[in-house]
């Protein structure tokens, strides 16, 4: 029998590839997305493509047009379909955005996150679940660290911070904006669970991500959207830091990959 994937936010930029992953490494895909990224973000975010995409593409994957902030209804799916993992990608992921609209940012990044933890625990405290969260757990603390100006690019001075920014970097003492702070929330949750209840958890902080699905938007999806406009011959603002980069981008697929190797060995 197929082994059975749940994979929230199926239809965005992390979702999609870690549907059409597991769907490659033989497993039955369900997803869980309501296409609520056009109502944070406008049409330039609508993510129906994709969804049709992974519908047409994935004979194994199966839609739930579900809100993750739905508590009783995400209870009962996750009963029905009995999973064997679950990866939770979806989100407000937008700093700018959270200010202007904060009951959705925070019912979807805090509390639609608890929905999915407390309705895995009443189902089972063994399978994997994996969770996106951010590097925006860190607020501006990271600011602090002394920066280096080469040519085209900012870099840390000191070595120690040549891998990234290391897990046990302070979370609190700095501002997150409200989009940080809801996520923060939601990892502390998914330790939590994993601490408490023993469950296999894990949360990914990432920085930047990009891959070819993403509905990239001004707020978010800088690669994406960047593209987009150059394709549409629009005009794209660089805001800040003479136009250098600043941050590193990691590849959909090599999130997938490592969502691939947690889910065979926890631990
Ligand atoms: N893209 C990045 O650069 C980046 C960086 C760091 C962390 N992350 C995190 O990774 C995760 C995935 O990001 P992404 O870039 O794939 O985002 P995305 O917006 O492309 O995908 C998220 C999906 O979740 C869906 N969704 C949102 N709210 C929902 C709700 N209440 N119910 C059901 N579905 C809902 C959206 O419609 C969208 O399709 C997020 O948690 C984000 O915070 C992303």
């Amino acid at each position: 029998m197929k082994k059975k994937i749940l994979i929230t936010g199926s239809s965005g930029l992390i979702g999609s590839e870690v549907c059409k992953h597991f769907a490659g490494l033989g497993w039955q895909i369900y997803g869980i997305d309501n296409n609520q990224r056009s109502v944070f973000f406008g049409a330039q975010g609508d993510t129906r493509w994709n969804q049709a995409r992974l519908q047409e593409t994935i004979p194994s994957f199966t839609h739930f047009e579900i809100d993750i902030r739905d508590r009783d209804g995400i209870i009962k799916l996750i009963a029905a379909v009995k999973p064997d993992a679950i990866v939770h990608t979806a989100a407000q992921p937008s700093h700018d955005r959270a200010a202007a609209i904060p009951f959705q940012d925070f019912d979807t990044n805090a509390v639609g996150t608890f929905n999915l933890l407390e309705a895995t625990r009443q189902y089972s405290t063994s399978i994997p679940f994996v969770h996106l969260s951010t590097n925006k757990v860190y607020g501006d603390a990271p600011n602090e660290i002394e920066m280096v100006e080469l040519e085209k690019r900012y870099d840390y001075a000191d070595v120690i911070y040549a891998h990234g920014i290391p897990e046990s970097f302070r979370i609190d003492q700095t501002k997150h904006s409200l989009f940080g702070s809801s996520k923060v929330s939601a990892d502390i949750s998914v330790q939590e669970y994993g601490r408490y209840f023993g469950m296999p958890t894990v949360c990914l902080r990432g920085g930047c991500l990009t891959g070819p699905s993403h509905s990239g938007v001004e707020l978010h999806g800088f690669l994406s959207y960047l593209i987009k406009c150059n394709l549409e011959e629009k005009e794209y603002t660089v805001f800040g830091y003479k136009g250098k980069q600043v941050r590193d981008n990691i590849h959909s697929y090599d999130v997938a990959r490592f969502i691939e190797e947690f889910i065979a060995a926890p631990g």
